[in-house]
């Protein structure tokens, strides 16, 4: 047991406190398991309603999480700065991480050397960019998004952030596809927000489920193409179905999350129309244009405009110009044409080789592809020793079956035949216990 070296203090706040700290110190990791409230209210010498208070202030603050019989634990990717996870080890390469291939993003040093750089002060009209506003209307409107209100952000989840945070409360609950992208996960649970699964197939959320979710949450976030980690894309047949079971809630805020915008490899099939009181769609230029540039554009109902773009003059106030601009210039490259055929390339070259082995698997657009197994530890074990680093897919899973997920954007064809060679060898004893 642990008590003795992370917790201590005698009232609800400092025994809270020093949980934080050993959180954000990494002595007390993702899944660690605090101790029972009376167990630690007699060693500390409390009340078990201090404890329990403390215990619910971390809950609050999105620090653990009660797992029912499983007592409260500490949560994934707590929202506290944490020390840097063990990289891979050397030799192993790396399909784990989500990122785009650094050789398909464009030089932006080239770009930079266009860019009008000046000195810009707070009364300067201008809150955005007026060319890179234009460049977002045009491409919202070809995509059929009402482009009347367009603003600019810090990343689809800064929008994604922004856009709940006008409209939702503590305890609301957000339907959201299963498997989803962590980092959406992460964000509903720091603010407090109730993530409802709807399963997904290859062409986007279930439009039954996403009927049944729609009894109890108040939102949904849904993302049109290149699903995290899923690869589901829209088809114009499904977008229909769930534009129908939409159109009995128009009362429903829908936050659209474009986070891999032209580089998707599908088209973008919206599911908002002019009727909806509440949406926003985040296209983000981090896939396209490379995610250190930290920028989305925000097409939303005039209401969430106003807000988000309000409340954003209180904070950080706007998007530097330099990256605005910046944008503008990297988006006149051809680049992100050029990198979506060859991401496409990538994943079906992976998809084919692992149907010549009988493993079926999902990536109808985006960067991933999602890998059912039977058990994700031992087979992102075994990948490890055969120098492959993927990740498990237990953090984006809510209720559906395990599977990993394999970041493409790098692996060449060749390679994906090297992966699914091995990969056909790791599940390869699996299959015979179970075939029979
Ligand atoms: C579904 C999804 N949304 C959002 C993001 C993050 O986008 P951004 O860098 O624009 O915040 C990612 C990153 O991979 C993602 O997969």
């Amino acid at each position: 047991m642990l008590i003795q070296t992370y917790i201590s203090g005698t009232s609800t706040v400092n025994i809270a406190a020093s949980v934080e700290s050993a959180v954000a110190a990494g002595r007390a990791p993702s899944g660690a398991q605090l101790p029972p409230v009376r167990t630690l209210a007699a060693h500390l010498g409390v009340a078990p309603a201090t404890v329990a208070a403390a215990y619910r202030l971390l809950q609050d603050r999105g620090v653990v999480v009660a797992d029912g019989r499983r007592g409260t634990r500490v949560r994934p990717a707590p929202p506290i700065s944490l020390p840097a996870e063990a990289p891979l080890p050397p030799g192993v390469r790396d399909l784990a991480e989500g990122n785009p291939d650094l050789t398909l993003l464009p030089d932006l040093a080239a770009a930079m050397r266009r860019v009008k750089v000046e000195q810009r002060l707070y009364s300067d009209a201008d809150l955005n960019d007026p060319d890179l506003l234009a460049l977002a209307r045009e491409q919202f409107r070809a995509d059929r998004v009402p482009n009347e209100h367009v603003s600019v952000v810090s990343g689809a989840l800064d929008g994604i952030e922004r856009v709940a945070r006008e409209h939702l409360r503590p305890g609301d609950r957000v339907a959201v596809e299963d498997p989803c992208f962590t980092g959406v996960l992460d964000l509903l649970h720091a603010q407090s927000l109730v993530a409802v699964p709807v399963p997904v197939d290859d062409e986007g959320m279930i439009p039954g489920e996403l009927r049944r979710a729609l009894r109890s949450a108040s939102a949904v976030i849904v993302t049109p193409r290149a699903q995290n980690p899923t690869g589901a894309a829209h088809s114009p047949r499904r977008a229909r179905e769930l534009r129908t079971v939409l159109a009995a809630r128009r009362d429903v805020l829908v936050i659209e999350d474009d986070h891999a915008g032209p580089v998707a490899g599908a088209n973008y099939i919206t599911l908002i129309d002019r009727q909806r009181e509440r949406w926003a769609v985040v296209r983000s230029v981090s896939k396209s244009l490379g995610p250190d540039l930290r920028v989305a554009l925000l097409a939303s109902d005039a209401q969430t405009h106003a807000r988000v773009e309000g409340r954003q003059t209180l904070g950080i106030r706007w998007v530097s110009h330099l990256l605005q601009r910046l944008v503008v210039a990297a988006s006149r490259d051809r680049t992100p044409s050029r990198a979506s055929r060859v991401y496409a390339e990538r994943r079906h070259a992976l998809l084919r080789a692992l149907a010549a082995h009988g493993i079926a698997a999902h990536g109808r657009s985006g960067l991933n592809v999602w890998i059912p197994v039977p058990e994700e530890h031992t087979v992102v074990q075994a990948l490890l020793h055969a120098g492959w680093g993927v990740k498990a897919g237990e953090r984006y899973r809510l209720t559906s079956p395990p599977a990993i997920r394999v970041t493409t954007a790098t692996l060449t064809p060749r390679d994906a035949q090297r992966f699914a060679d091995d990969l056909a060898r790791v599940l390869a004893p699996k299959r015979r216990t179970t075939g029979v």
